[in-house]
């Protein structure tokens, strides 16, 4: 095994410390926004008479899953065995891991579940469950699984109307005693929708009857299918109407990022997470102000690029975080970020001395958090109360 050597502990924050304390760059999430936009999406499902299995992929905080999960036992879903184990450990006990099964990992699974945790895989292939009925028959342990089904082309997922491939799928793990627990569509492909509710509740509707056709053919062939899993976060806000699915999978909406005000689905006033800099230069000649948050902090994504808005590396705010007209991380080197105005903004270029303080919303909270080991959670009156760890690596 390589030796280690972990960096320096950071330094001890006392609560209440005033942003202008932090050293920078570092990651700030606003508590009050991330409660708000769980109870909303809470209330909203509820409405809808469907259970809520938030993803903890953006969040990867056990302090976060607490708020969002609607018991301290979940259900959750993971992205990553280091999140399942981290949760497990901190007492979640209903967990789907969504990315779809490598047989290598069974052990690591198994390892997880011996430890009291309901924890289920995804799959989408015959050969998958070969290797998860094999494991199931030779531990012992009849590990729940869901068929993933493409709802709309965007990713993996056998296609629903292929009665043949599901069938055999279910048979293959219910003969191994795995135990066949449902199927889960994740409609990806909302993602490209810009600001067309109509466009948006069609996609959650597609998703819906891709899920229920695929669990029709499942119990048509004697085959049980007691879960109907669906979600993104486009899809579940727009989502009018879920007869016939049992849970709603979304996780992007509890922090919100510039994609998603893109698409439609969040308000970039509710944007929970940002990214605290520091102004370290100016170039009058180029309209440029100079900070220390380059892409190491705000990560490469540039997924607005693609959006009738191009959000550069993000959208600059105070330290209260309201957003200066026009102004973004127009480019970005690796620990410099280059604030400049909008093209076209008819607005000024704000003054920000050598050391202001300024906070960046994120093109995309799921890579930007990825960049950082913690959050430094803002309270009621902008300061930072608490200082939650994030489960990075896998
Ligand atoms: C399988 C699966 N389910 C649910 C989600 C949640 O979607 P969102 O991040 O849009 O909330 C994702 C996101 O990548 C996913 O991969």
């Amino acid at each position: 095994m390589p030796t280690t050597h972990p960096g320096p502990e950071p330094r001890p924050l006392a609560a209440g410390t005033a942003l202008d304390a932090l050293e920078t760059p570092c990651l700030l999430l606003d508590e009050a926004r991330l409660r708000a936009n769980v109870a909303g999406m809470r209330a909203h499902l509820t409405r809808l008479g469907v259970a809520f299995r938030p993803h903890l992929k953006t969040a990867k905080s056990l302090d976060v899953a607490r708020i969002a999960m609607t018991t301290p036992e979940g259900p959750a879903m993971v992205s990553t065995l280091r999140e399942a184990e981290s949760f497990a450990e901190g007492g979640v006990r209903d967990m789907i891991y969504g990315v779809g099964i490598a047989p290598a990992k069974l052990d690591r699974v198994a390892a997880i579940r011996a430890r009291g945790a309901d924890l289920a895989v995804i799959l989408d292939s015959v050969a998958q469950a070969d290797a998860v009925a094999a494991h199931a028959r030779s531990s012992g342990d009849s590990v729940p699984v869901l068929i993933e089904v493409d709802a709309d082309g965007h990713r993996s997922g056998v296609a629903p109307t292929d009665t043949a491939t599901l069938v055999a799928i279910g048979q293959r793990l219910t003969a191994g005693h795995a135990t066949l627990r449902g199927v889960l569509l994740h409609a990806g492909d909302s993602y490209a929708i810009q600001h067309d509710p109509t466009a948006l509740t069609a996609a959650a509707e597609a998703e819906c009857r891709a899920a229920i056709m695929a669990a029709e053919a499942l119990r048509a062939a004697g085959l049980s299918c007691p879960v109907v899993s669906v979600g993104s976060t486009p899809t579940a806000r727009y989502a009018r109407d879920l007869a016939g699915i049992t849970e709603v999978r979304a996780g992007v909406f509890m922090f919100g990022d510039l994609f998603q005000a893109g698409v439609g689905s969040v308000a970039v006033e509710d944007i929970a997470l940002s990214v605290l800099a520091t102004v370290i230069g100016h170039q009058p000649a180029k309209g440029w102000i100079i900070t220390d948050a380059g892409w190491m902090a705000l990560s490469r994504d540039r997924g607005t690029a693609r959006q009738a808005v191009d959000q550069g590396y993000g959208v600059v705010c105070d330290l209260a975080g309201r957003p200066y007209r026009d102004l973004i991380v127009a480019d970005a080197n690796q620990e410099h970020g280059i604030v400049a105005l909008r093209r076209g903004a008819e607005a000024a270029l704000p003054d920000l001395p050598i050391g202001s303080r300024l906070r960046i919303l994120p093109n995309h909270a799921c890579a930007t958090g990825a960049q950082h080991d913690r959050y430094h959670v803002l309270d009621a009156q902008g300061r930072v109360g608490a200082v939650w760890p994030r489960i990075n690596g896998w």
